[in-house]
């Protein structure tokens, strides 16, 4: 990017959506000769695509759609794309659109919002259309004066272009927020993606009722459909050779940081997909103890143990969660392996609690109690299996709950009812982690030293079936015999 260029970009705090860039006096712009200015606006080919087919998932989210309109007949729906945020000046955080515009039209547009327009006349249902920004305009300058412009952002979809893709009627989206605040009836946003659209409904909905809109839609995504599910086991398969890819590196590792675990990794996803779908948590020794382990500038030793927590993101967001524990040098310690040997026997017991018609808690309690008979058969918490169980002593090891449905989002529905979800029961087409773990942090008085510093979490990604489940996430090994002979293989 030149210095002369970037001098002609106009100051962001000139454009206000009260005065569009179209609306600046005569394209005169600093620098900018009326030669120029003429000679940018003609000379360029029409680029139209006029044969785009429909993303796949097309037919998926019209069907969402449609449920999400049976649940709210009559009412105005608007579910925001959300924006760029700036990192500094005129430099943005990779964007990364809602999941719920995602999950209802298959598009990631920044800035593009869905709007659900209930029929009037007394007609049922709604019409969808999607808001968006159309190309550049070339006659005003904006695509290359505008720092948003395409030549500096890149080509974006027409508004025709994206009606052929996403299936839904296309407007400018620089007309919704005034179109929304003159607009009359009921209305519910999705908040906390698009300030400025909020901004304009802010006297027309309520906390209490967009809510429930959120709600809806997390609860909606509780079960997958088979476009969906395919997704997950490509999210999963990137990840597994994420995790080949992090093992073949374990000697540069040694040689930098658990940061070149972290870059190994985000190579795979940003490759195979668009992202990783979470911060990987790279964490080498005692940062295993860590839950949310991210910083990654921690050491790798030889005779530690790497918990690698990490899943990539497809290119259609859906994202993988996937957790090994790994000897750095490819052998356990005695001590290492008996502590991994009990997760593995604790997991086992929950993805057996995994099938249809098992109340969610179920795989949680059964991976519980092996945890906590193991803690008790080695002395580390006294009295009965019951007794720990009941007053939770086995926590302070075991830390977290042992799973959660996972899709679009790692935590996937998170706004669910408890009576959908936590309290719920399990459905075919539901996909969740199983991911217990014992961890014995560093300076815990209470445990003999050979624990202290140990930390081990195995975590699979498990669908559930028509009769059990399956577990999307089988190409990792789990046993630590397994584990070692695939470092051996992989190591070379
Ligand atoms: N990676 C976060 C989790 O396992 O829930
Ligand atoms: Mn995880
Ligand atoms: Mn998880």
């Amino acid at each position: 990017m030149s210095e002369e260029a970037a001098e002609l970009v106009p100051q962001t705090s000139e454009e206000t959506p009260e005065e569009p860039i179209k609306q600046r006096k005569n394209g005169l712009y600093p620098g900018v000769s009326d030669e120029l200015a003429a000679s940018m606006k003609t000379g360029w080919a029409d680029t139209e695509l006029r044969d785009l087919q429909p993303v796949e998932q097309a037919p998926n989210a019209a069907a969402r759609r449609a449920a999400l309109s049976a649940r709210f007949p009559g009412e105005r729906l608007v579910v925001p794309a959300g924006n760029l945020r700036t990192r500094s000046n005129d430099t943005e955080y990779g964007f990364r659109a809602s999941t719920e515009y995602v999950y209802l039209t298959g598009d990631q547009t920044d800035d593009s919002v869905l709007v659900l327009e209930p029929r009037g006349d007394g007609a049922e249902g709604h019409d969808a259309v999607i808001h968006r920004l159309p190309r550049s305009n070339r006659e005003n300058g904006e695509f290359w004066l505008n720092g948003m412009g395409e030549l500096w952002v890149g080509r974006r979809h027409s508004l025709k272009e994206s009606e052929l893709l996403y299936g839904v009627p296309c407007k400018d989206v620089r007309e919704l927020a005034a179109a929304l605040a003159e607009a009359t009836g009921p209305v519910r946003v999705v908040r906390g993606h698009d300030a400025g659209i909020e901004k304009a409904l802010t006297d027309k909905v309520t906390a209490e009722r967009d809510e429930e809109l959120r709600v809806y839609l997390s609860e909606a995504r509780l079960v997958k459909d088979d476009f969906e599910i395919g997704e997950l086991q490509k999210a999963v398969d990137s990840t597994v050779r994420g995790f080949e890819d992090v093992v073949k590196v374990l000697d540069k590792a040694e040689a930098t940081s658990e940061r070149y675990i972290e870059g190994t990794f985000f190579l795979r996803a940003r490759v195979e997909g668009n992202d990783v779908g979470y911060g990987s948590i790279c964490a080498a020794g005692p940062h295993a103890c860590t839950l949310h382990w991210v910083r990654n500038d921690g050491q790798v030793r030889s005779g530690d143990l790497l918990l690698l927590d990490a899943g990539v993101e497809t290119t259609t967001l859906y994202t993988a969660d996937v957790t090994r524990t790994l000897p750095i040098n490819g052998r356990f310690t005695d001590i290492q392996r008996k502590i991994y040997d009990a997760v593995y026997a604790s997991q086992e017991a929950g993805i057996a609690a995994v099938k249809p018609g098992a109340a969610f808690r179920d795989f949680h309690d059964a991976s519980q109690r092996v945890l906590a008979e193991k803690l008790v058969e080695w002395g580390l918490v006294e009295g009965s299996v019951e007794r720990v169980l009941e007053l939770g002593l086995q926590r302070r090891w075991t830390l977290h709950g042992t799973g959660h449905m996972l899709g679009l989002d790692v935590h996937d529905c998170a706004a669910a009812r408890t009576e959908a979800y936590v309290g719920g029961t399990l459905e075919p087409g539901m996909v969740l982690t199983v991911e217990p773990g014992l961890y014995f942090q560093a300076d815990d008085l209470t445990v003999p030293e050979e624990y202290r510093g140990i930390g081990v979490r195995i975590e699979d990604d498990i669908l559930v079936t028509a009769d059990g489940n399956r577990n999307l996430s089988a190409g990792l090994p789990r046993t630590s015999d397994d584990v070692e002979a695939w470092m051996a293989r992989l190591k070379g």
